[in-house]
């Protein structure tokens, strides 16, 4: 079915002059002309059949008579001239091959003298933006809101290319963006094929409550306190989750002139921690792939048992013991790494107690 139904009592007007992509439109009723604004929607009898040509208003004006001004202040209006200019912005095809209702951004033809000109608003407008949006009309679709060119004309959203693509939400401040957002997650949680997570950073969407959303909370001071789970909905991190690379920058100062010692014992005794842990876990197929990327969990106090025995290591040497090669070097690492595990902002990562240790933790 053609999205479009107008009738020719509801013209805006005729068309009077035509250039290459601008027209002017005569208004004939001025109560319509009030009604028109710049940068809304026109649609224009085609001279073929099946097609509407698009245009955007981007000139409204009302002109009296010039006698009428000469006349200095004495108004006999005698004549007025009630104008609209409309570039025009594509063509809406009723049938293009096996397609119904195609808009192309090309004119494939030009608008006649005297035909009629009608504002896009209404049910009108919501086909036109469904068509543009490729959104069948299943009603399974997304919607945003109303248009502020029309609130009777509702704002679809192609779910398909929204989600499957990059999308940006982007206004002034003030303008409805986290609106906008709310009511996307609103609707994706009532989608039964839908899995999304959202990141709030700021806690700004924690009012909304739908059988579909779960909450859940990284650990704070007071979580790790009260000893909350994931069944309170609050989520520990843990530090064996970390890349190689991540740990390094997190523990190790690169301004320390044993940076690179450092970093290489952290890389070989963090395997090792892994290593112990799956072997003692009887996790045979792990250990034959595991890196020390890999997200084993390894046992922090194994951990810091060897950094400190290495940090004091002594080996046999000519005239008796000498100093380890690391010896002393990994002193300030070990305080730093000290100063992490106890510091209570990151208890997420340090303290999210025994079953964090859990092989199936990740899975679960
Ligand atoms: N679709 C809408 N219909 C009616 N009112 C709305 C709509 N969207 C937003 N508002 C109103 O506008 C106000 C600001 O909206 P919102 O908080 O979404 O803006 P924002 O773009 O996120 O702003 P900021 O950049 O400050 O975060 C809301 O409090 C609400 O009253
Ligand atoms: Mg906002």
């Amino acid at each position: 079915m053609p999205i479009f139904n107008f009738r020719d009592e509801d013209a805006l007007g005729k068309v009077a002059s035509v250039d290459t992509t601008n027209v002017i439109v005569d208004v004939e009723n001025i109560d319509q002309l009030k009604r028109l604004q710049v940068n809304h929607l026109a649609v224009l009898q085609s001279s073929r059949p099946g097609q509407h040509l698009i245009g955007l208003i981007t000139q409204v004006t009302r002109k009296r008579g010039i006698e009428d001004i000469a006349n200095d202040g004495i108004s006999e209006q005698t004549s007025e001239l009630n104008l609209c200019k409309i570039a025009l912005i594509g063509t809406m095809l009723d049938r293009d091959g096996e397609r119904e209702n195609v808009f192309r951004r090309t004119l494939e033809s030009v608008p006649e003298i005297d035909a009629n000109c009608f504002s896009l608003e209404g049910e009108n407008l919501t086909g036109f933006m469904r068509t543009l949006s490729s959104i069948s009309a299943d009603g399974n679709a997304l919607t945003l809101g109303k248009y502020t060119l029309d609130e009777h004309a509702v704002a679809y959203l192609n779910g398909n290319k929204f989600f499957q693509r990059h999308a940006f939400i982007g206004g002034s401040t003030g303008s409805g963006k986290s609106w906008t957002t709310a009511k996307i997650i609103e609707q994706m949680a009532g989608l039964s094929t839908a899995n999304a997570i959202v990141f709030d950073l700021h806690g700004e969407y924690s009012p909304l409550v739908d059988p579909g959303i779960q909450h859940f909370k990284v650990a704070g001071p007071a979580d790790v306190e009260a000893k909350r789970t994931i069944d309170d909905g609050v989520l520990y991190l843990p530090y064996w989750l970390l890349s190689y690379e991540a740990l390094v920058s997190m523990f190790v100062d690169r301004s320390d002139q044993n940076a690179p010692n450092q970093a290489m014992i952290m890389a070989r005794e963090i395997n090792q921690a892994k290593q112990k842990y799956l072997e003692d876990g009887g996790q045979t197929d792990v250990l034959k792939h595991f890196t020390v990327d890999s997200p084993v969990p390894f046992k922090l106090d194994f951990l810091m048992g060897r950094l400190n025995d290495i940090n004091v290591e002594m080996v046999p040497g000519a005239r008796g013991e000498k100093q380890g090669d690391f010896n002393g070097k990994l002193s300030r690492m070990i305080s730093r790494l000290e100063n992490k595990i106890s510091d209570r902002r990151l208890g997420f990562m340090f303290n999210g107690g025994g079953d964090v240790l859990d092989f199936s933790w990740l899975g679960f």
